[in-house]
Formats: C-alpha cells, structure tokens, sequence
C-alpha cells in the first residue's frame, strides 16, 4: 500500500523564435512544422505532486487558489497517462505556482506541463529518459515540450508520438540574449491557443507557412549557433508575421494584437533604424517580446516601459532545462 508520497519540479516557459502553429494531428499535439525556442530562466512555475491515497479525485490548487473545472479536467486527463503506464491509479494534489503574471501574456501552460511531467514521472515511479520526458509534456500542451530541454531548443515536428520531441542545440550560456517582455493588456484571451491550433488550417496562407518553415528553421538554428543576431532578427520576425498572418486570415480571424502592440513594433523597427539591435516576436496574444543582447537590455526595457499601454516590462535571460528539487 502506498502512503503520502511527493516530488517537486521547477520549470521555465519559453519563447518561441519560430513558432508552433496548428498541427497535424490534434490529440497527440503532433505540429504542422517544427519549432524553435529560448527557455526564459527569470520565470519559474514551481509545482508539486501529491500521491494521496485519501482522495477520490485529482486536487489542484494554482498560485494559493482552488483551480476551475476546466483546468482540473485537463490536468486529471495528463495524469491519467502516468496511471496507465505505471499501475498506480492513487489520485493527486498538486500544487503550482508561477513567479510571474499568469494572464502577463506570457505562456504558463509550458512551463506548467513541463514541470508537472517531471513530479508526476518522480510520483508515479516512472524513469523516462529526457527525449521521453518532452514527448510526454508534448501531450499537456504541444509548446511544454520544448520546457523540457535546456536553453536554446528545437521541436522536431516529426509524425507520431515517438519521432515529435524537442532537444537543446545550445545551452544557456551560449548567447547573452535577454527577452525584454512588454505586457499589454491583462485581460484572458478570448481564443485560446488550443483552438488556434485548429483554425489555422482555415487560412490559405497555412499552407504556404508551413511548406516554407524548413528553411526558416535552418536559417534560425544556424544563425543562434554562429550568434548572428541580424540573420536571428530577419527570421524571426518575418516567422511572427507569417503566423499572425494566419491567426487574421483564419475562419473566424483571430486579432490578438492590440494598439500598443502595433506601437512597440514600430517603436522597435525605428530604434533598430537608429543603431540599436533588437527584434520583436509575439505568441497568441497582445503583450511583444523584443530580444536584444544583454548590454543593450537597460536601455530597452526604459525605453519600451514609456510606451502608452505598456503596464510593465519584465527581463529575462536564456534558461536551463526543467528539474526536479531534491
Ligand atoms: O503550446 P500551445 O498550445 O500553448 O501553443 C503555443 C503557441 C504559440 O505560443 C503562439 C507559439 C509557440 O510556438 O509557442
């Protein structure tokens, strides 16, 4: 008989410098394309699991709150999957916390999934290697699987469950870059990204994003190898604009920027004009990551923080891999 047993896991959202958008196939989270990302190291979800054998049912409480329905109904699904494989079907509690705004426009459910597939993986007795640890997260939220890996990572879309994971090419220290996050708005989005993924199909431009995405990825890798930061600047925000191309030209259309997201763009493209090295890249919401290099990041976070409709800027750096506190 089991007794109370519990495992905690730390783990970073990530920014995607090529992006996830729409999938091949929907349940198993198998993208349309691969991806590229930085893990941000400042931001931290920080969850515990639970073995309880007194409940009936799977307890979640998110930063010092009872969790809605939905979100427990998505969490007690994921568990399920280290029930199945470990024969151990005790029910959980599970315990998050973000270290930053949760509706910041910043992605916590990367973070989240990937911090919990390394408790729950502890809990439940299993010791999946790091490629299957990032497939698993894959299976909470597609984008969690690149919070697996340390620092600079690349999803490999693949095309089932066993060749779709995400791997480091470079860790933390390989490049000084600080993701400098101006957060517009806080209001929840009205689309989530679950459902984006769907709608992406809708728009003729899908196709075109995701047969071109190859070249992107290349070009994208290599230059964050080589540190080439106007090579990083012309792919990435060209592959923002290409998925926010689709997100309007969707059926129905998804607008997730804002007029103070229009305003750091521009804002952006002029200081870059004047000298500075910058660039913007944006997820399925308002709020713009502009990436500079560390001696610059000073300058850009006083500089975007005067924006009209900039509530904050919060700075972070590359980040290591997901991992368990002893
Ligand atoms: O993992 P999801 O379903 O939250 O999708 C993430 C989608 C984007 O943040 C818009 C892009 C990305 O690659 O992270």
């Amino acid at each position: 008989m089991l007794s109370n047993y519990s495992a905690t896991a730390i783990a970073h959202p990530n920014i995607a410098l090529i992006k996830y958008w729409g999938n091949q196939d929907e349940t198993l989270h198998i993208p349309s394309a691969d991806s590229i990302s930085m893990n941000l190291g400042s931001l931290i979800t920080k969850t515990q699991v639970i073995l309880d054998p007194e409940l009936n049912h799977d307890v979640l409480i998110l930063n010092n709150q009872l969790a809605d329905n939905a979100a427990t109904l998505r969490v007690q699904r994921f568990l399920d999957y280290f029930r199945n494989h470990s024969g151990i079907k005790t029910c959980c509690r599970i315990i998050s916390e973000n270290n930053f705004p949760t509706a910041a426009g910043i992605a916590s459910s990367a973070s989240a999934f990937a911090a919990l597939t390394l408790a729950a993986a502890k809990v439940f007795q299993l010791e999946p290697d790091l490629k299957e640890l990032s497939r698993i997260a894959r299976l909470g939220s597609g984008s969690a699987c690149r919070s697996i890996p340390a620092g600079f990572v690349h999803w490999h879309a693949g095309y089932d469950h066993s060749s779709s994971y995400a791997e480091s090419f470079a860790p933390p220290a390989h490049w000084d870059l600080i993701d400098c996050i101006a957060v517009i708005g806080d209001e929840p989005k009205i689309i989530s990204s679950l459902e984006g993924h769907r709608l992406a199909q809708t728009s003729p431009f899908q196709k075109i994003r995701v047969e071109t995405a190859r070249s992107r990825i290349e070009v994208c890798r290599s230059a964050i190898i080589e540190r080439d930061f106007i090579q990083l600047t012309d792919v990435a925000e060209l592959d923002t604009n290409l998925m926010h191309s689709v997100m309007m030209t969707s059926r129905p259309p998804l607008f997730y920027w804002q007029p103070p997201t229009i305003a750091v763009i521009q804002q952006v493209r002029k200081w870059r004009s004047e000298g500075l090295s910058l660039f913007y890249t944006i997820d399925a919401g308002a709020s713009v990551h502009v990436i500079c290099l560390k001696k610059d990041a000073g300058i850009v976070q006083e500089r975007l923080t005067l924006i009209d409709g900039v509530k904050t800027v919060i700075l972070s750096g590359p980040g290591d891999a997901a991992h368990l506190l002893s």
